[in-house]
């Protein structure tokens, strides 16, 4: 039943160790909020921590806002330059909320890296980082990262959320992309 089977290479996080992890950081996370005066406010951005969100806030164990981002980094398109272009932004203001930027993955860093300033300047009560995957180059960003659901190896991964030209996100496990696919 794995629709995707000939393409993909092989699994490097299955679903049911997503979905215990996430379990995990839900629990921990809600923790850390519990006194918040207001629900937490979730920043997914677009498109690829949109599996991944649903299933944190449905973990997470105090209530949250959900809001969404659409950005889009100038220049090629398969290495992100950190110039950034806002494609859809906030509905809400976030001013003396507590805000959490939900990503799927932290390759370069240089879309949160943007994105941190940006939402910084809207004047949040607190605002932090999680992300289900983080790869090796991420740590010369300098993100100051809440929580990390996994560090992964420098390779080419898809699935939950993550895409190789639109496909695949609706894979429900972390799988490396066979490289016939992209060569
Ligand atoms: C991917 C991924 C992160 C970003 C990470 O998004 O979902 O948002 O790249 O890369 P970085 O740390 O090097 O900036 P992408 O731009 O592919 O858009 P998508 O979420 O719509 O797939
Ligand atoms: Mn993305
Ligand atoms: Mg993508």
């Amino acid at each position: 039943t794995d629709k995707y089977a000939d393409e993909i290479e092989s699994v490097l996080i299955d679903a049911d160790v997503i979905r215990d992890r996430i379990a995990e950081m839900g629990a921990m996370i809600g923790e850390r909020y519990r006194d918040s005066e207001q629900e937490v406010v979730l920043v997914a951005v677009l498109k690829g921590a949109a599996i991944f969100v649903s299933d944190f806030a449905r973990a997470l164990s105090i209530p949250s806002e959900l809001e969404f981002m659409a950005v889009s980094s100038y220049g090629s398109s398969t290495s992100s330059s950190g110039v950034v272009r806002i494609l859809k932004d906030l509905d809400r203001d976030i001013a003396d909320r507590d805000v959490i930027i939900v990503e799927d993955i932290i390759d370069s860093g240089l879309t949160l890296s943007w994105l941190m300033r940006n939402l910084r300047t809207r004047n949040p009560r607190s605002l932090e980082i999680v992300t289900l995957l983080r790869k090796p180059d991420a740590v010369k960003a300098d993100l100051d990262i809440l929580e990390i659901g996994f560090d992964i190896p420098n390779e080419f991964v898809v699935g939950y959320g993550l895409d190789f030209s639109e496909r695949y996100r609706d894979l429900p496990y972390i799988g490396r992309l066979h490289p016939r696919m992209y060569s």
